[in-house]
Order: C-alpha cells, then sequence, then structure tokens
C-alpha cells in the first residue's frame, strides 16, 4: 500500500519520527481547511467547534476502551495531569510513586507537588529497565499515586500495565498511565488495564498535532475529585456569572481549562480516524513484524541497541549512538531519514506506513552516516 498519498510528508522519505510528530496526512489538512472555512463563512459557529472538541475525545475513548463521559479534552500530556493533580491535598496519603524512566512531563509535574507536603518516589531503572517488584517495594498503605508511562519515551521499555495496577489495588492506591508512546499503535483499554486516569496527546501516533490532549478519569472515582485548578467549563453551566460556590460537572470534564484550542482539536478527530479505521490491533501487528525486520538488520551492521531489546519493547526503537545522536539526526534527515534523537539513542518510530523498505533505506543511511561521522 501506497501510503504516501495520504501522508505528503513521508513522500519520498522513510517516516520514523512518530513517537515524536506524527506525518501530516490529508485527512488533517483538511481538517484544518474545514476549520478556518468555518471562520470564514460562519465567523463564530461555536456550536459546530464543540461537536468538533467533543468529537475527538468520543474517538479518544473508543481507542481506549472509556466512554465519552470519561474523557476531557485538554492542550498537553502535561496540562491534563496538572489539572488532574489539583484534585489531592496532603491531608492523608502523602506518597506519589514514579520512575526515572518516564516522561518529564510526570516527574516534574510530579515535583511541583512537594511544595504541598507530599513526597515523591522515584523508581530507578537498572539497565534501562523498571522492574516490577520496585514496585511492591515501593507502593504502600501511604501512597496516594502511582504514575508511570506505557512505553517510555526514553529507550521504548514497555511495562506491565496490569501488573503494577494490581499492585496499587493491593494497597488502595490510584493509578494514572502516561500512553503518548503507545496510543494509537499498541493496544490500550483502560478497564483491562484497570487504571484510574490515563493522559496522551494527538501528536504522535495519533497523528495530529500539537495543542490537542486528553485525560480520561474513571466515572466511579470522578465525583470523588474536586480539582482546585478549575475553570469556567468546569461549572455544571459554564455561563453562569458570579459563583460563589463550585458546581462541578459531574464527569470528566469538570478537569476543562477554558477555550479549547479548536484547530488542534480538528486535527486530533482527524489523525485518530485514520487509526480507528485502519485498527489498532492491525496496527501493532504490522509493527510488531516490521520491528524485527529492523532488529535483525541493526545486528547485522554491527550497531547496539540503547532500548532493553530482550526486553518488553514498543512501537520505538533506539540505536545506541552516543554523545552525537543530535548531529546523527540532522545527517539523517538531510538524508530523507526522519527519525527523532533522545539522550545517547537515536529513535526509530514503527507505524502502519512504515514499509520493509523504508527499514532498508533507514539502516543503509545510519550506516553511511556513522561511517562519515
Ligand atoms: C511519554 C510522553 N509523555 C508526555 C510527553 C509530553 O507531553 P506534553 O508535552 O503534551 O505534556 C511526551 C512527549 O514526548 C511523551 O513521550
Amino acid at each position: 500500500m501506497d501510503w504516501s498519498k495520504r501522508f505528503p510528508a513521508i513522500r519520498g522519505k522513510a517516516y520514523f519520527a512518530s513517537c515524536s510528530q506524527g506525518p501530516l496526512s490529508v485527512d488533517v489538512i483538511h481538517a484544518l481547511k474545514k476549520y478556518q472555512q468555518s471562520l470564514l463563512k460562519q465567523g463564530n459557529p461555536w456550536e459546530e467547534w464543540t461537536a468538533e472538541v467533543y468529537k475527538a475525545c468520543e474517538l479518544f475513548s473508543k481507542i481506549i476502551g472509556a466512554k465519552p463521559e470519561e474523557i476531557c479534552p485538554h492542550y498537553s500530556a502535561s496540562s491534563a495531569l496538572i489539572s488532574l493533580l489539583s484534585s489531592f491535598r496532603p491531608n492523608g496519603r502523602k506518597k506519589i510513586v514514579t520512575t526515572d524512566l518516564d516522561y518529564p512531563t510526570i516527574g516534574v509535574t510530579l515535583n511541583g507537588l512537594k511544595e504541598y507536603g507530599f513526597e515523591v518516589e522515584i523508581i530507578k531503572n537498572q539497565e534501562g529497565v523498571i522492574d516490577v517488584n520496585e514496585y511492591r517495594k515501593a507502593v504502600d498503605s501511604d501512597t496516594l499515586l502511582v504514575a508511570t508511562f506505557h512505553v517510555s519515551a526514553l529507550n521504548g521499555f514497555r511495562q506491565n500495565v496490569k501488573e503494577i495496577s494490581e499492585i496499587c489495588r493491593g494497597e488502595g492506591a490510584y493509578f494514572l498511565i502516561d500512553v503518548y508512546q503507545s496510543i494509537g499503535v499498541e493496544p490500550v483499554d483502560v478497564r483491562k488495564m484497570d487504571v484510574d486516569f490515563l493522559v496522551a496527546g494527538a501528536t504522535k501516533f495519533l497523528l495530529g498535532l500539537p495543542g490537542a490532549g486528553f485525560l480520561y478519569v474513571k466515572q466511579e472515582v470522578v465525583d470523588s475529585l474536586r480539582p482546585s485548578a478549575v475553570s469556567w467549563f468546569s461549572q455544571k453551566d459554564p455561563f453562569r456569572f458570579g459563583p460563589e460556590k463550585m458546581d462541578y460537572r459531574k464527569d470528566a470534564k469538570r478537569f476543562e481549562m477554558g477555550t479549547w484550542s479548536v484547530p488542534s482539536m480538528y486535527a486530533a478527530a482527524a489523525g485518530i480516524n485514520i487509526i480507528a479505521e485502519i485498527g489498532v490491533n492491525k496496527i501493532y501487528q504490522h509493527v510488531e513484524k516490521i520491528k524485527k525486520h529492523f532488529i535483525n538488520l541493526i545486528y547485522d551492521q554491527g550497531f547496539e541497541f540503547f532500548s532493553p531489546i530482550d526486553e518488553s519493547v514498543g512501537p520505538t526503537l533506539s540505536v545506541l549512538i552516543g554523545s552525537k545522536s543530535h548531529e546523527v539526526e540532522l545527517l539523517m534527515r538531510r538524508r530523507k531519514v526522519i527519525t527523532s534523537a533522545r539522550g545517547p539513542g537515536l529513535r526509530f518510530a514503527h507505524h502502519f506506513f512504515n514499509s520493509r523498505q523504508d527499514v532498508q533505506k533507514a539502516v543503509g543511511q545510519l550506516s553511511k552516516v556513522l561511517k562519515n561521522l
């Protein structure tokens, strides 16, 4: 299948940067034009924009096995998390557990909570892997929340979410998962994984643009959460002027933060639609196959992985480059191979549009770049 007709951004390129920015599709271009037309022709069709924002939420809810009312539209994974965390007070459980393989979205944001008296415990990785037993040691009856990743942005390590969830349940702690590096490519099901909260954004494998994030809050817990970072959209009636007390919306939309980034939500809906049309299971199977080809070729060339390749890994595989990883990213881009450097690794993110030929081109060009470095 020639996906380049639908994705102008991959034409003439081997595109392996969906862990950073998914390639632009004609679907997203049309969605942005539709938004532009709505401004030009109708001026202020708020009803149309509201419908589009909530359509994006509904599409997102479907690919994570949630109900539409359990999703709150946001601007980034960070803003979604910040808004959720404002529900917690340090007058009961004080400990929050995360890991050093989590994206700074989690670590930095949690650090902010220390100002209010929370303690943050960071589980350290061992050779790029988080041992699930470390959660057993860290999570106890003082633990309020475990917040961690499904697939690590740094090295692609994939955690067993269900196992961590069982540990949280055993101690009565909340469980939040950051699926930004797996959503769209790996099966994610909030009920099967048994999570309370989930954050992600549309920029990467979901093929959208920056400015669209999503927060999932399990219906059974939403009513007990009273966020302090609220906006007029968090009220049952957003247009109620002069409120004397907070009248929270019944569902996850109580975490809304004012006027949405409407164009980003148009793009998000278009991107998620493509994923839904192809189907996550089909994408996952393709990606697992193409990754094997990539791994074989990388080893044939005598390169090493920064990803813990013998462990469970997600769609993105990071090849060990060293201190020049960013330079290599730029040199690869000149050779029409789009990748993304993080730390000492060069990340190759696999998606449904990547073919065996793409993999051959990418590894071939990497060989040439590294020889001339
Ligand atoms: C796993 C993960 N979480 C969070 C983020 C950052 O998200 P945001 O900038 O939307 O907060 C990224 C970005 O690369 C990521 O890979």
